[in-house]
This record gives C-alpha cells, structure tokens and sequence, in this order.
C-alpha cells in the first residue's frame, strides 16, 4: 500500500489528538515528526515519534515529509502556512486560517503558486450524522432547502484570557457553525443579522467578547438559516442540526454515551450529550485525516479547500459588524 509521510506543528490539546489518529486509526500515513516550543517530551516519547523539536523548520527540511498538519495557535497558521507551502509539503491547516481576510487570501496565493494541496479543518462536515444530513439535501431528497437550523452549545466557557486571543465567539466558535450552515445548504451565505448577549460570564464581557448568539442567515439559492450558540449548557455539548426543506425536513440530535433510556414513576431520563469536541466529533477528526491522506494518495482535490477556510471568516466579521450596528450585513462574495 502507497503512504505519505506527515509532521506536525503544535502539540497542544488539537496537535496530540490528530496525532494519535494519524498513529493508530488512519490507513496510508506514518507520522514522522511533531513540533512545538513548549513540547512535551514525555508524551513524544510514549507515541515513539521518531522526530521531535521546539523548532517547526525541522520538519520543513525533511524531505521525506509530504504533508504538514498546522494545530498552533490560530495568529501562526497563516504564516506556518506560507512557510509550508515554499517547502513544496501538502498542508491541513486548522481553523481558522487567520482572522483577516486579507493575510487568508495572501496565504491562499502562495499555496496556489506552491501547486500543494491544502485542507481547512472544519471537521464537523465529517460527522456520520452531520454528513447524512447534508446527503439527503444535496440528493434532492428534500426538495429546496427553506431553513437550516443549526444549534451549538459548549458545556463551559473558556477563560477570558483565551477568548481575548481567540478572535472572539464568531471568530472561533460560531466559524464552525457557517461553514456548516454553507455545507448543508450547499449555497453561499449573502446576509447576516447577529445578536449578542453577555449571559454566561462577565469576564468575557469584559475582554470584549459576548457569551451568547443568535444569527440569522440569508443565503444565494433564497434559503434562510438560523444559529444559535452559548458558551454555557449545563447538560454538556449540544451540538444539532435540522434541514427543512420543500420535500421534507432532516435533522440530527445529540450523540450520546448510551442509548439507553430509563422510564420510572419520577419520568423518563437518558444520558447527556457526549461532554465536548473531543469526544463528540471523534469520528469526524478521524474522517477528514482520512480524506486529506486520500487526496495526497490519489491526488484529488481536498474536500475541504482554502476558500472554505475564507468564506467563514468573511461571514463572521460581518456578523461581528452586525452585533455592533445593530442591523443586517451583506457578506462579501
Ligand atoms: N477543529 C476543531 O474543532 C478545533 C478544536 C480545538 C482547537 N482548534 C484549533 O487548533 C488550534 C490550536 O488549538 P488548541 O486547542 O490545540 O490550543 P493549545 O493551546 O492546546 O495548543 C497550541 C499549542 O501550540 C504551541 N505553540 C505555540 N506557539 C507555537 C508556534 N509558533 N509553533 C508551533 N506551536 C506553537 C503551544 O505550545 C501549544 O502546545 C487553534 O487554532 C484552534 O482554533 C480546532
């Protein structure tokens, strides 16, 4: 069987996790290196990846590396990414590229010129559910989409000192929620009308940031969409979405631990949702790992391409303008 040969850059909470899904459950790849100023040696050392530094350019210079995956902090992926794309190494770089548009479409020039592919990860269009959801529109089996409905809720808040750096909760959280309201709609979003509340915790408040979101969407084929987000769901992470659709609608609940339900004289319970991104969206991280190495063996497009990496960063400052104006905001073609 043909493989590629991959390194990776940041070995923080994303970093770790793609790296044991490249090391044990996706066929075609071997992980060569992995990278990060503040590296744990002790962790690189249980996965026995063969090369490790504080210095990403290690990995830049190998020349058996075909691909790099970018999990740093998202202020270094344009960047990282630009430095990748002259070392001629096949890039997956995480969301959000970068948080201006401009430094995205720079970035996305270079790796054009490089002639390497380029994968965003936006994971979420890789869940069974999500990905079944999304099939039934683009079958027509729904007819016309009229309302994509998209709910996302995390189980905490982050500290306000992560959401000072993060972009804020359009620019980080909500990102994934347009690109899946463009997944699933298969059109291009045109309008947005966002609202915001601090709910949850004054210190994001306070970093500028609100906690609480409802957007509404308008897109290109006249469909409607609406999201709404919370940084604080005290029953876990609700993660839903729902296509109504001329012919029909087609929704996906929460995935939980069990499917067991207990029905007693006090009522009827079943478990929470699974806790968080890490547990929720396994199968998903594993998924697009799997599509990225199949594009680089068999050189087909990635699914996920650079300007499905743009095109919610322009959503999401236009929803930003629209908290602050108070009224709806075209989005950029
Ligand atoms: N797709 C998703 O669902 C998802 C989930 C979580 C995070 N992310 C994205 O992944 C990125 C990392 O998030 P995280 O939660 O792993 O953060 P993290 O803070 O846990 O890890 C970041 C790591 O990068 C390292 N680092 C700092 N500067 C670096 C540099 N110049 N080069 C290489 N490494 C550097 C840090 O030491 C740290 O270990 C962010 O852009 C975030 O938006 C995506």
């Amino acid at each position: 069987m043909k493989t590629i040969t991959m390194g990776i850059i940041g070995a923080g909470r994303i970093g770790k996790l793609h790296a044991d899904n490249l090391l044990s459950r996706v066929p075609g790849v071997r992980l060569k290196g992995i990278t990060d100023p503040f590296l744990d040696e002790e962790w690189v050392r249980s996965r026995n990846i063969p090369l490790s530094g504080k210095d990403h350019r290690i990995l830049l210079e190998d020349p058996e590396i075909d691909a790099i995956l970018i999990g740093s902090p998202s202020p270094e992926h344009a960047p990282q990414m630009v430095e990748c794309a002259k070392a001629g190494k096949h890039i997956f770089c995480e969301k959000p590229i970068a948080l201006d548009p401009t430094v995205i479409r720079n970035a996305l020039a270079e790796v054009e010129q490089a002639g390497v592919k380029l994968q965003v990860g936006f994971n979420r269009r890789f869940d069974p559910s999500f990905a079944a959801v999304q099939q039934q529109v683009a079958s027509g089996a729904l007819g016309d989409p009229h309302i994509i409905r998209i709910t996302s809720r995390d189980p905490a808040p982050p500290p306000a000192q992560y959401v000072a750096s993060s972009g804020g909760i359009f620019l980080d959280m909500t990102i994934h929620d347009f690109d899946m309201a463009r997944f699933l709609s298969g059109s291009e979003v045109t309008e947005v009308h966002a609202y915001g509340a601090v709910l949850v915790d004054p210190e994001i408040g306070k970093a500028g940031d609100v906690d609480t979101a409802v957007v509404s969407l308008r897109f290109a084929n006249g469909a409607l969409g609406i999201i709404e987000n919370s940084r604080k769901a005290v029953y876990g992470y609700d993660q839903r979405v729902e296509v109504f659709g001329s012919k029909g609608t087609a929704l996906a609940e929460n995935n939980t631990p069990t499917r067991m339900v207990v029905l007693n004289e006090s009522g009827v319970t079943r478990d929470k949702p699974l806790y968080f991104f890490l547990e929720r969206y396994q199968a998903a991280f594993v998924g697009e790992m799997q599509a990225f190495v199949h594009a680089i063996l068999n050189d087909t497009p990635t699914p996920v391409s650079g300007n499905d990496g743009l095109a919610p960063v322009l959503i999401a400052l236009a929803a930003i303008e629209s908290v602050k104006s108070g009224k709806p905001v075209p989005v950029p073609s």
